[in-house]
């Protein structure tokens, strides 16, 4: 252990894009900032997840994004900026709706879809004239933008598919080895991704419900409209097929005894908002988001949630909706998109 951090300090900067060695967790912005002029992947905090960031203007950098996270290169990223100056460096225009919302909600959970600039490459945006860009509200996150003085590209920082990470601990399990560093900065405290907006014919449409909630954005420009919403299908329980983010089967549903009855003889993960009002087996896992019903707080511990309920080897989560309102909603599609096809009423 020592030895591998002796090495690394040693040799961190000299290696490119190979990392065998442990990677580092520090809150030293300043060595994040050379590993990113260098032309490295590391991981970057933010208020809602953790990205894996490397800079704009780093092509072999962003190549390597999409290899660690086996990412289609079709599936754009969304640039970082810490300034409402460096706009105009990275989108040609600004819609009067989207400086309405950038006013209201920079630095924060939003994402704008703007006509990019040419600083900003197909790479970047799978070649799409628009560029997803935001301001994250996060003082590391910040600090980190402010030093470099230029905007940089983050997904977030988990392999395709697999569940968003919201803290140092969730990036280090799944890129350790693959990366020289995590920048730290604490657990996030929104807990699930942004919100994309974008603007078409005078229309504002939500293309990714997230941390900031559709009611918000609609008190500031009237209605828009979402075009994000997964199929919602009832299946009946035994037909798991094989899908994404947790690897464990999940079911979501509002009927959380009733659904328990199918699985009588299953390893069950419970993930809450409301109390039960039933008894239930010892042998059954229970992870309550709240205990007083606070949306907010459910949001930041969701991803926390299904990570540790992935690693109790269950053969079943079954989640419980949030009431639809708010970011409940937001929630809620992220727990559908979980659920895959397996969705209970
Ligand atoms: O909260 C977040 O947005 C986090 C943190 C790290 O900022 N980032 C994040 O990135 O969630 P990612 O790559 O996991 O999700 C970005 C989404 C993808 O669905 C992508 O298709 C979409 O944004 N996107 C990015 N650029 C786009 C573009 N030019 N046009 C349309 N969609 C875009
Ligand atoms: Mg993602």
């Amino acid at each position: 252990m020592l030895l591998n951090f002796h090495i690394c300090k040693k040799f961190n900067v000299v290696f490119s894009n190979h990392y065998l060695m442990q990677t580092i967790i520090s809150q030293d912005v300043e060595k994040s900032v050379t590993f990113l002029k260098n032309g490295e992947v590391i991981g970057v905090p933010t208020e809602t997840v953790y990205g894996l960031a490397a800079l704009c203007s780093k092509p072999d950098a962003i190549a390597n994004i999409f290899k660690i996270k086996n990412r289609p290169q079709t599936n754009p990223l969304i640039v970082h900026i810490g300034t409402f100056e460096t706009l105009s460096k990275v989108c040609t225009s600004f819609p009067e709706k989207a400086k309405i919302l950038a006013d209201k909600f920079w630095p924060g959970p939003l994402t704008l879809l703007l006509p990019k600039s040419e600083f900003i490459s197909d790479q970047i945006t799978a070649g799409s004239n628009l560029v997803a860009v935001r301001m994250p509200n996060h003082p590391v996150a910040l600090e980190l933008l402010r030093i470099l003085n230029e905007p940089f590209v983050a997904p977030s920082a988990n392999p395709a598919n697999a569940i968003s990470p919201t803290s140092s601990a969730h990036v280090f399990e799944y890129f350790n080895g693959k990366i020289p560093m995590i920048l730290e900065g604490g657990v996030c405290e929104k807990g699930i991704e942004s919100t994309i907006v974008g603007f078409e014919n005078n229309e504002v449409i939500i293309h990714r419900l997230g941390s900031l909630s559709k009611e918000a954005i609609e008190q500031e420009i009237g209605s828009v409209q979402l075009k994000n919403q997964p199929k919602d299908k009832i299946v009946s329980p035994g037909q798991f097929s094989k899908h994404y983010s947790p690897n464990t089967p999940l079911v979501l549903t509002n009927q959380i005894e009733n659904t328990l009855r199918l699985f009588p003889n299953k390893k069950v993960g419970l993930l809450l908002f409301n109390d039960l009002n039933f008894p239930i087996s010892e042998t059954i896992i229970i992870k309550k988001l709240t205990e007083n019903g606070d949306l907010d707080l459910a949001m930041k511990q969701v991803y926390e949630a299904l990570h540790q309920l992935d690693k109790m080897n269950l053969d079943l989560i079954i989640a419980e909706h949030l009431p639809d309102v708010s970011v409940g909603t937001s929630v809620n599609d992220r727990l559908k998109r979980a659920a895959g096809t397996h969705y209970i009423y």
